[in-house]
């Protein structure tokens, strides 16, 4: 049992098994990848451990670059915006993979293909720590996971609930 500010967490998926299946991840990537030169961007601030955990294990050529998404409505009736910060990079003609910590609804995804898209990559593919496809809301293709887990909230591996638990070094889930 572990507290994280008023809540009470349970040990979901140890550091082992967790950091086990990222370095398949990232022997995965690395043969698909192979002279493709990719662009990892890596979403901030949840995919930090994730994202690190993961490049070690990503033994080929490649660029690591980090971006903030943030939402904002612009009028009522456009509803929610979302902007890509921190793209420095022109990611036009490269080979890119989102590294994001959690896919939910997919909506934050979605938003996000949807904006880098418009730069046109050669190609561009979703690698994620976690994945909850029952909570989905869009059509989205995740192309690496680290694991599908059922529609509940978890804290860790640089996930967080209000702010913490992001250092936690495995992943926790909300005690019923
Ligand atoms: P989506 O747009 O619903 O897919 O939500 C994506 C964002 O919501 C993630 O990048 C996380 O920041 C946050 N999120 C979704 N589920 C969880 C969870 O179980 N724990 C912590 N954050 C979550
Ligand atoms: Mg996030």
């Amino acid at each position: 049992m572990l507290t994280v500010k008023d809540k009470k967490f349970v040990t979901f998926i140890e550091k082992q098994a967790l950091e086990e299946r990222i370095a398949e991840v990232g022997r995965e990537i690395s043969e698909e990848y192979r002279d493709k030169n990719p662009l990892f961007v890596v979403v901030l601030n949840g995919a930090f451990m994730f994202a690190a955990e993961l490049m070690k294990n990503v033994t080929i050529g490649c660029e690591i670059t980090f971006v903030r998404v943030s939402s904002y409505s612009k009028t009522e009736s456009t509803g929610q915006l979302t902007e890509v910060l921190g793209l420095k990079e022109s990611i036009h003609n490269r080979h890119v993979i989102i590294v994001e910590d959690i896919v939910d609804t997919g909506l934050t995804m979605n938003k996000l293909l949807f904006q880098l898209s418009t730069q046109r990559p050669e190609s561009i593919q979703v690698a994620t720590m976690l994945f909850k496809p029952s909570a989905l809301k869009t059509p989205l293709s995740v192309k690496y996971c680290g694991f599908e887990i059922e529609n509940r909230f978890v804290v860790g591996y640089g996930l967080d609930y209000d702010g913490y638990g992001r250092n936690i070094d495995s992943i926790y889930v909300l005690a019923e």
